[in-house]
């Protein structure tokens, strides 16, 4: 059992995951599309922001919490959805949702899950969000949303940037499937990774064992939702989604100020920048540095978030300055899952809570919505590994 006191940052949680997943599966949750190069400028573009403090303010009480939609969250971190939670723990989306639940804030829940919508509404309280990938076909796509219960599903968020799947070239050479086959390739890994293993086998889901009856045939599809999610979402689509989903209806994966305007005209209420943590198309621009376009497209006609990379207090903080309402994470959340089922999670959301508001007290500054651009500058900053590496340049 992993002391998780004694993991004290974002970065403990990985390289504690990696110790404790077989390679393949690490491979699947810590890689990238193509070269890597978006991973990677997603950090270096993050790092390449400096904060400036603001002087002599009274930060001895300090509120990091956030309106999402109206909602009330604890803090200003979410979890953004990643697709079937059960390669890294047994507790999969429930783990994630009671997790996101304990912190206060909201679990999306992707199409490519573990457990059903129905089962994560029932077994956990906490506010969720459902990600949609648009199915092959609109009766599908009707049939899928008919389980994601309005009550309990406050926003749908719908992934518009895997027209293809990305280049993941880790997973081709390790010969990866999802769902897992039990290959002899996996046996070996697995055999030096006794805990995930052990946890594998006696969660049971698909396998005959504890899960639901539901999930069991839920999670024989999942191999053909996966194969089926890469699809082009059309402007059509989003008008029919528009009329069939009353609530907050988000679109995920933009990076360019100039689609915004359309995507208002097809009455979304939210964006998320986000460039599916550099696994789909390389070589496209870091969240942090798409942000203050989107922001500015948008002019406050909704609600702007960003994901990509967001590992510290510090960076969160960055993305608020620049005015985002949120920042979603993915593989941190997925790193605290991994070691620690739902206490991880809860674990790590601590983590970024505490490092948020040390980040607050030291920048002067109180509530969220003190934050403004004037609080950091940006450097423009080449990807390391590529080129002259770390050389940076003022503009
Ligand atoms: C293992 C994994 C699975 C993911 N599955 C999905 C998914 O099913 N749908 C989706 O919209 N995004 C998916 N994502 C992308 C995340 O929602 C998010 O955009 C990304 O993880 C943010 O970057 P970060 O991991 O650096 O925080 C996945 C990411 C990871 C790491």
């Amino acid at each position: 059992m992993t002391d998780l006191a004694g993991l004290i940052n974002v970065a403990d949680f990985e390289r504690a995951a990696r110790r404790r997943l077989p390679r393949m599966i690490w491979d699947v949750i810590a890689g990238g599309g193509g070269d890597e190069v978006t991973l990677r400028r997603n950090r270096a573009a993050l790092d390449a922001v400096a904060l400036r403090p603001r002087a002599l303010v009274d930060v001895r009480q300090r509120d990091i919490g956030v309106d999402v939609f109206g909602q009330r969250v604890a803090l200003p971190v979410l979890l953004a959805p990643t697709g079937f939670n059960r390669m890294a723990h047994r507790d999969a989306e429930i783990g994630a949702g009671l997790g996101a639940a304990s912190a206060g804030t909201i679990f999306t829940l992707g199409t490519v899950s573990t457990y059903t919508p129905d089962e994560v509404a029932e077994r956990c309280s906490g506010p969720l969000w459902f990600q949609l990938y648009v199915r092959p076909s609109r009766e599908e796509t009707d049939l899928l949303l008919a389980r994601v219960d309005p009550s309990r599903y406050s926003a749908l968020v719908v992934t518009i940037d895997t027209a293809m799947t990305g280049i993941r070239e880790r997973d081709a050479r390790n010969g990866m499937t999802v769902p897992l086959r039990i290959t002899p390739r996996l046996i070996a890994q697995a055999a030096t990774r006794p805990a995930w293993a052990l946890d594998f086998l006696r969660g049971g889901v698909g396998r005959g064992g504890q899960g639901y009856g539901e999930t069991r045939r839920h999670v024989r599809r999942v191999g053909e939702l996966i194969r089926s999610s890469a699809r082009q979402v059309t402007e059509d689509d989003m008008r029919w989604l528009r009329s069939r989903w009353k609530g907050p209806l988000l679109v995920k994966g933009v990076l360019r100020g100039d689609d915004c305007e359309r995507l208002l005209q097809l009455g979304i209420d939210g964006i998320v920048v986000s460039n599916h943590g550099g696994r789909q198309l390389d070589s496209v621009p870091a969240t942090i540095d798409a942000l203050p376009e989107v922001v500015q497209a948008v002019a406050g006609r909704a609600e702007v978030f960003v994901d990509g990379g967001f590992r510290r207090g510090v960076d969160v903080v960055k993305a608020l300055a620049l005015g985002a309402r949120a920042v979603l994470i993915g593989r941190p959340y997925v790193y605290g899952l991994a070691v620690g089922g739902q206490r991880g999670v809860e674990r790590v959301l601590d983590i970024f809570a505490a490092e948020i508001s040390h980040t607050f007290a030291l920048l002067g500054c109180t509530r969220v919505s003190e934050l403004d651009p004037s609080f950091v500058a940006m450097e423009r900053v080449l990807v390391p590994g590529s080129g002259p590496s770390r050389a940076r340049e003022h503009v």
